[in-house]
């Protein structure tokens, strides 16, 4: 089956803005858990004398809730996230995404469905040279009758800012613009959590910008649970909350305050903190104090306009 992705009638909840908060039928509004996982350990076959990828994960991600896992190259951070739509298993520990368990085999289609991923090479996840059929692809491993599927693609194609490119190659588009082409993919069967595994990297600046924006319209307005992994702290600041994975384990979870502005806890993940937190302690360092510690770029040129 092509991977991509939820159904889902419960309530979503937005950290940001409560009054997002949605009502399920029965009129429950309990946030939801996203992702429960418990002391989850996952070793590839031929390892052998080192920290396994996963280590004792435990993390829990709400629903509607913006999520960013930041760690080193090769700390796991895939490896966990694969778990989350089962492309890789449950070894040891317990599963549970959009309240199914993943040690369930019977579950994995509704898991699939449910937990959507853009992957970081816009090149390698398209199935069709045009880009209507590659969304049909995927809502077709859904049974989706035929007649709802030009309208389903040209709402997802709206969502992601593509409008009209039903017709197009994605292999005429730019980085940016085919990441955005995957993610109506994934937007198509509906599901609840998507997951970007470092759907940014291989893009220049201005497609980086694009899914960024993308990203954060899925999650404000479409009420999407967001799981981002990104090699680029400064991406974190948009995130509800962060989670820094190392040694396998989750060394650290909080606000993107809490976390990205705390170098040593970064340092020791192997992370440098984002510029405008470097910044902010070189000048602690040379005796000038800015009125708090900033996080991005326009944050710091405003605290440093502040300066008397
Ligand atoms: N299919 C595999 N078979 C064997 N080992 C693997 C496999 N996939 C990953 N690994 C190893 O498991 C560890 C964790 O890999 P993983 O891809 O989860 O890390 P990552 O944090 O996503 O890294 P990156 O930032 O480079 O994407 C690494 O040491 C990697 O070499
Ligand atoms: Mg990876």
């Amino acid at each position: 089956m092509k991977q991509r992705i939820l159904e889902t009638a419960e309530p979503v909840f937005t950290a940001k803005n409560k009054s997002k908060r949605l009502q399920n039928p029965a009129g429950e509004r309990q946030p939801m858990k996203a992702i429960d996982a418990k002391d989850l350990h996952h070793c590839y076959e031929y390892e052998s004398g080192r920290t396994p990828p996963l280590d004792g994960v435990s993390l829990t991600i709400r629903r509607g809730e913006f999520a960013a896992i930041l760690g080193h190259n090769g700390c796991g951070k895939s490896t966990l996230v694969k778990h989350f739509n089962v492309l890789i298993p449950v070894q040891q520990g317990e599963l549970t995404v959009a309240g199914l368990n993943a040690k369930e085999k019977s579950n994995l289609r509704k898991i699939r469905k449910s937990c959507g991923m853009v992957f970081q090479n816009p090149d390698n996840q398209f199935v069709s040279s045009i880009i209507k059929e590659d969304i049909a692809f995927g809502l077709e491993n859904y049974d989706t009758p035929q007649e709802k599927i030009p309208e389903i693609t040209a709402t997802v194609l709206r969502t992601v800012g593509m409008e009209g490119y039903e017709n197009k190659s994605p292999h005429m588009l730019s980085g940016g613009q085919k990441q955005r082409i995957a993610i109506a993919g994934v937007l198509a069967v509906e599901p609840d959590i998507i997951i970007f595994d470092e759907a940014t990297s291989m893009l220049d600046p201005e497609g980086r910008r694009e899914v960024i924006e993308t990203m954060k319209r899925l999650h404000d307005e479409e009420h999407k649970t967001v799981i981002m992994i990104s090699h680029y702290v400064e991406e974190a600041v948009f995130a509800d909350r962060v989670f820094l994975l190392n040694e396998g384990k989750i060394a650290a979870e909080g606000t993107p305050e809490e976390i990205l502005t705390n170098p040593d806890l970064l340092l020791q993940a192997g992370l440098l903190p984002p510029f405008a937190v470097r910044v902010f302690y070189d000048l602690k360092n040379a005796g000038v104090i800015l009125g708090r510690c900033p996080l991005t770029s326009t944050e710091l040129a405003e605290e440093i306009c502040r300066l008397k």
